[in-house]
């Protein structure tokens, strides 16, 4: 059985979400309309809702999910359009049982269109100060990736303007991250930034690679960025080397599972290592990534992963208290967790 009640009453940690991968095709043409925003009209997936879903159900790579990913952010203008977006998010997860979340942002993407950085997170603090009330049992944090495929300026000028914000450290957000697209973006290319987010004291440090791109990706970010955790991180599994280092340091990978088959990584959820990471003692966390494009949340992940591995309760328990102990929250906080 797929131990329903089970997966869904399991205390749970998300710490790869991106807020922006939340919007819905009905949001995201009814904020199109609120905000006076026209989508293309040379792509005939624009024409309605249903017809946007239906190609979201067919990307080719992360490359083509991408393409849709970023014109969703134009219809994104109002600090209350960031609140609505995180509220709705944080209130489905409250209601799967996840008791912590770490939610990344792209600032530079925002930026880039006009939407200053300023807007974007008091929209996201606005939604965890309603979610504090409502969801007293949850936490919720932030993380802003720096995105690959803006010049690596760009990068610092964000890393800057949060630093001067004090967000680093006040607790706005928690940790640097980085995402986009992976091909031919060896992490060499932003050991600069990654570099000064350290020199400012920033010790919570993750970088999505391992999801279309090598092992060697991977290991380039442990090694040149200092990365203490890898987003996605599935191709790990090419490198016994890199497996056994993992299992050693537990560096927790934030897996994706029904994303990497959305995105074509793998063609099904068996063929992700699950069971080899589980046996090895890799850490590991199961997350949704952007669950409106992909079409489920993180309780449909959990349970697409039971469906092709058949877990048991301990099995899960293992995969649960991992992903708290990888969390980027306090002593104190992991302790309530547990
Ligand atoms: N990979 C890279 N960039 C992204 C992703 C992803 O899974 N989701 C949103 N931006
Ligand atoms: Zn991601």
């Amino acid at each position: 059985d797929h131990l329903p009640v089970f997966l869904r009453e399991l205390p749970k940690c998300e710490h790869h979400l991106h807020i922006e991968g939340t919007l819905s095709p009905e949001l995201l043409f009814k904020l199109a309309t609120k905000n006076s925003i026209t989508l293309p009209s040379d792509d005939p997936a624009f024409a309605s809702p249903a017809t946007l879903k239906a190609r979201y159900e067919n990307f080719t790579s992360l490359d083509d999910f991408l393409h849709y990913y970023f014109i969703g952010f134009k219809v994104l203008i109002n600090a209350s359009d960031f609140e609505a977006l995180t509220y709705d998010y944080i209130q489905n997860a409250a209601s799967q049982s996840v008791k912590h979340a770490e939610i990344f942002f792209d600032p530079q993407a925002h930026t880039e269109r006009g939407i200053s950085y300023d807007t974007l997170i008091s929209g996201l603090k606005a939604a965890k100060t309603r979610a504090a009330a409502a969801f007293p049992d949850m936490s919720i944090e932030f993380i802003p990736c720096l995105v690959r495929h803006l010049p690596v300026p760009s990068a610092h000028t964000m890393l800057e303007e949060i630093l001067s914000a004090g967000h680093f450290h006040d607790g706005t957000v928690i940790g640097f991250g980085m995402s986009s697209t992976e091909k031919n973006m060896h992490p060499s290319l932003f050991t600069s930034v990654y570099k000064a987010a350290q020199e400012a004291g920033i010790k919570n440090l993750t970088a999505h690679y391992g999801e279309e791109g090598p092992a060697s990706y991977m290991e380039a970010a442990i090694e040149q960025l200092s990365v203490v955790r890898v987003d996605h991180g599935r191709r790990v599994i090419e490198d016994p080397s890199l497996v056994a280092r993992l299992a050693e340091s537990k560096l927790m990978l934030t897996l994706c599972p029904v994303s990497n088959v959305k995105l074509r990584g793998v063609s099904q959820i068996e063929d992700l290592p699950i069971r080899e990471l589980l046996d090895k003692g890799v850490r590991f966390s199961i997350n949704s990534d952007d669950p409106a494009y992909f079409g489920a949340d993180i309780l449909g992940n959990y349970q697409a992963v039971q469906l092709a591995f058949d877990l048991t309760i301990p099995e899960w328990e293992s995969i649960a208290l991992g992903s708290i102990e990888g969390s980027w929250c306090t002593e104190a906080r992991k302790q309530e967790l547990r």
